[in-house]
């Protein structure tokens, strides 16, 4: 993900949305390769004011170009959040969601690339890590697997969200976008864990994916220049009821 994120900033991208971006730090870490491109973290209010707390306490300085937009995504309207905070829905955007689709049912995950497609431009990007579906069927298959429901419950959460193997081209397609890289936890230590010897020097936890789509079209209702939603139940991510459905 950080890859992508310097080659947005690189590619001089508008903006750039991390949803649940909680402690994320690329904003700061690449802040050097960064031009002219906005950065939103989306979040709820309790989770930045520990984030500001930790930066005046480390004295770091919040960046320019960097915009917080305090959000509870259950209850408050994401277009309209971003927009006050100066998202400008007919430029390039990176969308990112580290850590965050897993947490979301599958209502949720609906209405959150619904959002994504209607305020994307052609070009713009979506990238998120997923879940194979196996692993919340406790099928075992994977590298890490075996204990990562202690782990998970131990920590008070609860895993809602997966995609079957081979399913992210029409998840994606359903949404306006193409499949423009997917990297499974082999790949991701083949690319990234190897020496200068092609010795793999650790294993990453098999269950999740990367996957980065690219916006075919933009097909968004226009008003006044600003890409518009008609309907409410797309600007927000919606509360539980984790049932999977299949997309096509
Ligand atoms: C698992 S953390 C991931 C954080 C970060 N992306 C990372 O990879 O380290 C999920 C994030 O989503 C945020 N979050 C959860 N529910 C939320 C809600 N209803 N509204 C806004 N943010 C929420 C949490 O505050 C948290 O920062």
């Amino acid at each position: 993900m950080d890859s992508e994120f310097c080659d947005a900033l690189k590619k001089k991208f508008d903006q750039i949305v991390i949803f649940g971006a909680g402690f994320d730090s690329r904003a700061e870490r690449f802040d050097h390769l960064n031009k002219s491109t906005k950065i939103f973290e989306l979040d709820a209010p309790i989770t930045q004011q520990e984030k500001l707390k930790a930066f005046s306490k480390k004295k770091i300085n919040v960046l320019e170009n960097l915009i917080f937009v305090s959000i509870n995504f259950n209850k408050e309207s994401l277009s309209k959040k971003l927009i006050e905070a100066g998202f400008e829905t007919s430029r390039k955007s990176m969308f990112l969601m580290e850590e965050v689709t897993i947490y979301l049912s599958s209502t949720a995950i609906d209405s959150t690339f619904s959002f994504i497609r209607h305020f994307s431009v052609k070009g713009s990007l979506v990238i998120f890590d997923y879940v194979n579906a196996g692993v919340l069927r406790k099928e075992n298959k994977y590298h890490g697997e075996k204990d990562i429901f202690k782990t998970v419950s131990r920590a008070g959460e609860t895993w809602t969200f997966a995609l079957e193997e081979g399913e992210i081209k029409s998840f994606l397609g359903h949404y306006g976008f193409s499949l423009k890289d997917h990297s499974n936890a082999l790949q991701l230590e083949k690319k990234y864990f190897r020496n200068p010897e092609g010795k793999i020097l650790g294993k990453i936890n098999g269950t999740h994916n990367i996957a980065i789509g690219s916006r075919r079209s933009s097909t968004a209702l226009r008003y006044q220049g600003q890409i518009v939603i008609t309907s409410p139940a797309m600007c927000g991510i919606l509360p539980i009821g984790a049932t999977r459905r299949t997309f096509s």
